[in-house]
């Protein structure tokens, strides 16, 4: 009997209990015994690990942040510690675990595997920077919030002819700005990846206020700069009157998309399926999104992702 367990860890990110249910649905599917592992590789540590029934992760799919609670815990990078770990799973009889967050848990994950334990990885976190996958679970909610908060910015910095700085999340890395400086129009998007010239970017606002630019938005990814600093230097260089908003936290909350629900709920199913056939030390990944192109006359007959969808939902239920 396969006794598989899961935990998310690192920042929360909506989308993570759709994973969470469709990890205990599908192994108590195959007929394996489920436990959840609360509060991330902490609830490792104190053996906080408690069986759960499909009930448990019932009215969860729909939920941010994440029924089984997250920790940062730095300790957990030393081996005793970890130890301390790997003999609460033993003394469980666990051999499987299923690890949902970022960079950070996937590093925990590496050592757990290297220790003994069979280890999935799923990518859960709205930073979007696990170089496998395109999307990890929670970037497009996270990306959703972030275009809603500076649309209704863009509200105010039009009537006032504003020039708008927003700090976006993400880490060390700019997709959550990208794609939101993309999805609402933004004039200007500093991240790690465009590099950060003041100067430049000065320049910039001065050329849109010749083009006749009535206000402006610029995205800026957070440790990049001081936005309130830029948003009082955009002010001294030009006509617009300038004001900065950091978006912070609100960006990890909320219902996730129907994507994120969708791509959690197939990450899930798949990396229980991994274990079924006692694979480890993989990490689930994602690049569905990808644009191509085909002749018009294959287009037609090119395979129906739904067909796939039918095969998933027998498992989640
Ligand atoms: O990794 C998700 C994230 O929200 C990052 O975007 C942000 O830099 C960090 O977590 C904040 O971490 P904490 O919750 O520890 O303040």
């Amino acid at each position: 009997m396969k006794k598989v367990a899961v935990l998310t860890s690192g920042g929360d990110a909506p989308g993570m209990n759709a994973a969470v249910r469709a990890v205990v649905r599908t192994a108590l599917h195959y007929g394996f015994k489920a436990y959840g592992v609360y509060n991330g590789y902490k609830g490792l540590v104190e053996n906080n690990i408690v069986e759960l029934g499909r009930n448990d992760v019932g009215q969860i799919l729909n939920r941010g942040g994440t029924i089984l609670g997250s920790s940062r815990l730095p300790s957990f990078k030393q081996v005793e510690v970890r130890g301390i770990a790997v003999e609460n799973l033993k003394q469980l009889g666990i051999n499987a675990l299923i690890v949902i967050g970022g960079d950070g848990t996937y590093r925990g994950g590496m050592e757990l595997k290297d220790m003994g334990i069979n280890v999935i990885a799923i990518p859960g976190t709205i930073d979007n920077d696990i170089a496998s996958t395109e999307y990890s679970i929670g970037f497009f909610t996270a990306l959703d919030t972030a275009i809603d908060a500076i649309d209704k910015l863009r509200d105010t910095s039009f009537s006032h002819r504003r020039c708008t700085v927003v700090e976006v999340m993400g880490r060390d890395c700019g997709d959550l700005s990208i794609y939101s400086g993309i999805a609402c129009g933004a004039e200007i998007v500093i991240t790690k990846e465009t590099g950060f010239i003041k100067e430049q970017v000065l320049k910039q606002v001065q050329l849109a206020q010749k083009s006749g630019k009535r206000h402006l938005i610029v995205v800026v990814a957070e440790n990049i700069t001081d936005v309130f600093e830029l948003a009082k230097s955009i002010e001294a260089v030009s006509d617009y009157n300038s004001r900065a908003s950091v978006l912070g936290y609100i960006q990890r909350g909320g219902t996730p998309s129907a994507f994120d629900r969708i791509l959690a709920s197939k990450m899930g199913v798949h990396a229980v399926e991994l274990l079924r056939d006692n694979q480890s030390g993989l990490a689930i990944f994602t690049n569905s999104l990808e644009i191509g192109h085909c002749p018009i006359e294959e287009a037609l007959d090119a395979r129906d992702e739904t067909t796939d969808l039918y095969n998933y939902l027998s498992k989640l239920n």
